[in-house]
Formats: C-alpha cells, structure tokens, sequence
C-alpha cells in the first residue's frame, strides 16, 4: 500500500518524505487555502514546489465544474510536472473530463467519493486513483471502511485497474483498516502516520534497554 500526505504545508511534507515512506501527495483547494495560497500563479508554482520535494505522485484539484474548464484547467496542471494527477470531482461533467484525459493519457484522481456505484462509474471512466472519503463516512454515523472493502471487492470481480486510494484518514487506525481491506493507496495528515509509531510497551521496553545498558557500563 502506498502512502500518500493530505496536506499542502510544506514543512509536514518535507518531513514525512524525511521518513523515506512518501510515496506522493494529495491536496485540495480547502488545504491550499489553508497555507494561504491564493491566486493562479501561487497555486502552480505550489504544485511545482512539492513535485520538487516529492518523487511521487501529487494530486492537484480543479476547481472548475463543467467540462470545458475541467480540460482547460487539468491541462494547465498536467504540464507542470510529470507527477501531477489531475483531481476532478465524482460529478457527471467530472466523469466525462476523466474519459477525455484517459483518451489523452493525462492521470487522474476521481474525488468526493461516497459510494460504490460512483467507484464503478469512476473505473469505468478510467480514472487512475479513486478517493473515497471514509472519515466524512464516518462523521455521518456510517462506516468508511466498509465502503473500501466494498469497492476493493468489485473491482477485484471486475478487474479494475483504477487504485483505491482511501482519504479523509482520520487517525491510523482507519490507515491499518485500509491495509487490511484493499486500499492500494492512503492519503493521511501526518498526525496520522506519526500515530501509526505509537505503541506504550515500545516506550517502556526501550526505557528499560537503555536503563539496563547504563547501569552495566557505567
Ligand atoms: C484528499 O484527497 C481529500 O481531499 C481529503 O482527504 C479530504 O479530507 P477531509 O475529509 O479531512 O477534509
């Protein structure tokens, strides 16, 4: 499973890809807002400044609704860098731009997924990664993980080759969750994968190595 950061800060992601297990980066247009990123030029030149850190691949959102400005906008993104992936909403023009950049062989990241009939719609249009969001599944009293398992089922039966990449991780268990069920790829903050480290026995056992390490050598 791959690991991808949900963030467009610079300092968090440098530090996960300091972990050496960064496979790539999502963002979208509320956490580019978030670092105060505002106006065409600062939102490219961010892109190209995380495919700069990053040796994976960086999914970038349009903002566009309809067709024409989904191309005209996945293409400005596309041209960036080779690692860019063009993220466009679980919407009916969405899927008709996702066909279009599959023809063109422009990668795509088909986002605001909540349903399994939307995977197949999304894997049908050849999307190259599709999110769904298991922890607003989750925050509605449902449960996001049993929509990964589900879609990781289907397109096993179907063969899919579009990636499930679960986003919207909450905490690392939803990261484990997605492990175990099918999840090719998670997106998580990196609170998330840091939470992953934590285990109290590890804490206690190496405390007491390195006591009983001091106590014999002085
Ligand atoms: C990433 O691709 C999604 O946009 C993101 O995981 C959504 O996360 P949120 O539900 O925490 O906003």
């Amino acid at each position: 499973m791959k690991f991808f950061i949900d963030t467009a800060n610079i300092d968090q992601i440098r530090e996960a890809n300091d972990l050496g297990i960064l496979d790539g980066v999502t963002t979208n247009p509320s956490l580019m807002a978030k670092e105060g990123i505002v106006g065409e030029e600062a939102v490219l030149n961010h892109y190209k400044a995380i495919c700069e850190i990053v040796d994976g691949d960086v999914s970038a959102e349009v903002i566009s609704t309809d067709f024409e400005g989904m191309i005209a906008e996945g293409e400005k993104l596309a041209a960036l860098h080779h690692n860019i992936v063009v993220k466009i909403p679980m919407i009916k023009d969405g899927i008709k731009a996702i066909s279009y950049f599959t023809g063109k062989g422009i990668r795509t990241n088909c986002t605001l997924v909540f349903s399994a009939g939307q995977a197949i719609l999304a894997a049908k249009a050849g999307a190259t990664y599709l999110s769904p969001f298991i922890g607003r599944i989750d925050d509605m009293n449902w449960d996001g993980i049993e929509l990964i398992k589900s879609i990781a089922e289907i397109y096993a039966v179907q063969g899919y080759e579009t990636e499930i990449l679960a986003a919207s991780i909450r905490n690392p268990l939803h990261i484990v969750k997605s492990a175990e069920f099918g999840a090719d790829v998670v997106t998580c903050p990196l609170s998330a994968i840091l939470g992953l480290l934590k285990h109290p026995l590890t804490d206690i056992g190496l405390a007491q190595f390195l006591a009983d390490h001091k106590k014999a050598n002085g």
